[in-house]
């Protein structure tokens, strides 16, 4: 299925938060707490509109988008936060995947290894680092393109809320490339 990597527009946020609401589903306890309403028409909506507020205040945030060139509709998306000096020194922190979700009738087509690779292509071009706070669907992935599992942690849940699952989540963080090995992963980064 041939796709295009290309940054969002904010005409795009209505169908970047169906994206998520699609691709998590009732799965995801974080998303289930923040979104309730997520998979009415009312919850996208305001999904939608929070997505925009979002892009909006966020300087350091770049929304992309993969688009199945046949139908031209957006399959996927994903929130890169790219520092580049952006963070005060001490921090070694320079570029964060924030968000990523792929169309579940488009999932295992590789769009989410283009919309990682993207992201990784602009940390190898600025020489920086990048890290991600992994859930279970993205843990091989990530694994894939070099990331490696720094920390895992599962968030509890208070009293009130003893019935809910629990969310599990991984910090992994891939390493600045040296000049050779961004050479030898040219390819692998190559963007659409
Ligand atoms: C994670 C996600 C973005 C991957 O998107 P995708 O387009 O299906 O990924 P790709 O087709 O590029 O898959 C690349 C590789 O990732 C791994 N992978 C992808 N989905 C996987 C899954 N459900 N289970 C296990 N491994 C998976 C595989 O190694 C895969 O390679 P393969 O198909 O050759 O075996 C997508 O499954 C999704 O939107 N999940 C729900 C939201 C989410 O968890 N996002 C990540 C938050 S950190």
């Amino acid at each position: 299925m041939p796709f295009t990597i290309s940054e969002c527009t904010d005409a795009d946020m209505p169908r970047a938060f169906e994206l998520l609401s699609l691709a998590f589903g009732h799965e995801h306890p974080y998303i289930e707490s923040v979104f309730p309403a997520h998979a009415t028409a009312e919850g996208r909506r305001v999904g939608g509109e929070r997505f925009l507020e979002f892009r909006k205040a966020d300087p350091l945030a770049t929304k992309i988008k993969a688009v199945d060139v046949e139908t031209g509709n957006m399959i996927g998306h994903a929130r890169w936060i790219v520092c580049d000096g952006g963070l005060a020194p001490e921090f070694e922190l320079d570029g964060s995947l924030d968000l990523m979700t792929v169309d579940p009738e488009h999932q295992r087509k590789g769009v989410g290894r283009k919309l990682l690779a993207w992201g990784l292509a602009v940390a190898d071009k600025l020489g920086v680092g990048a890290v991600v706070e992994a859930t279970e669907y993205g843990l091989g992935l990530y694994k894939a393109a070099g990331y490696k599992v720094k920390h895992d942690y599962e968030v509890l849940l208070p009293e009130k809320w003893a019935g809910r699952e629990t969310q599990r989540y991984w910090w992994m963080a891939r390493p600045k490339l040296t000049t050779e090995e961004a050479e030898g992963t040219e390819q692998r980064v190559e963007v659409c």
